[in-house]
């Protein structure tokens, strides 16, 4: 489904170069939930970016269903991006003109799918993340966490292959924050759904099937919490 390959990357500064990653390995299975766990500045959001696209490593390769996403030209880029890739935000990122409904569909539309089909989708949807009573509502008229249940159910539309979700609980409390993640895991289980979830805090990556945990832009551990130990020389680096 997913492959990192090789991934390294730095961002420039004039003359200055600050390395992020370092030579990055990992293969994600359909249908897996994985977590991408490590601190502040860990390099977690830099390497959801380049998965989803967003960005090109300096070096290495992407692959989502077999597609290299680095090879591929810009044009072909952002359609396989709206066919395959789905985005959860911590700051939900809904557009606050459009109701509920319409923020949901919205992917569907640059798809011209028909409005019939849409709606149909639509609140499917939000009845699956819980909110169909609001599905006429704007975003301002909603809570934190209910805002969140609509942009993933915008990210669902389109039944992407892959959803990556940049600390979706990072603006909640800890109880809406397990609803949040009740939702995604019941998603993942029912729809098949893969998902990758980058998070700084350890009791949400241990609800994942899988933990990748960096360390300043070293993958550290694959799977348990090493969070707080030294990488050591038996401390499974995937390769
Ligand atoms: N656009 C950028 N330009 C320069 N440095 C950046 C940029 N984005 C991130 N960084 C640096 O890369 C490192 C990793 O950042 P980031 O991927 O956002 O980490 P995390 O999401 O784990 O907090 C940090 O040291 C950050 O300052
Ligand atoms: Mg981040």
């Amino acid at each position: 489904m997913l492959r990192v390959e090789n991934i390294t990357h730095s961002f420039k500064n004039g003359s200055e170069s600050t390395p992020v990653l370092h030579d990055i390995n990992f293969t994600v299975n359909p249908g897996e939930m994985v977590a991408l766990l490590g601190s502040s500045g860990s390099g977690k959001s830099t390497l959801l970016n380049l998965m989803a696209g967003l960005m090109k490593p300096m070096e290495g390769d992407i692959y989502i269903a077999d597609h290299s996403i680095v090879k591929m030209s810009e044009n072909k880029l952002s359609e396989f991006r709206r066919k395959h890739i789905g985005f959860i935000f911590q700051a939900y990122e809904l557009i606050t003109s459009l109701t509920v409904r319409e923020n949901v569909e919205l992917p569907l539309v640059f798809q011209s799918v028909s409005p019939s089909i849409r709606k149909q989708k639509s609140l499917s949807l939000l009845e699956k993340v819980g909110i169909l009573d609001k599905a006429d509502l704007f975003p301002s008229q909603l809570s934190g966490g209910q805002q969140q249940r609509v942009s993933i159910a915008r990210s669902l539309i389109t039944e992407p292959s892959v959803i990556f979700a940049d600390e979706p609980t990072g603006n909640l409390d800890s109880k809406t924050e397990e609803e949040i993640i009740g939702i995604l895991l019941e998603l993942n289980k029912t729809m098949n759904t893969t998902f990758i979830i980058v998070t700084h805090e350890t009791d949400v990556a241990e609800q994942m099937q899988r933990i990748f945990a960096l360390r300043d832009g070293y993958l550290v551990s694959e799977k348990g919490s090493l969070v707080g130990m030294e990488p050591k020389g038996g401390i499974s680096i995937e390769n």
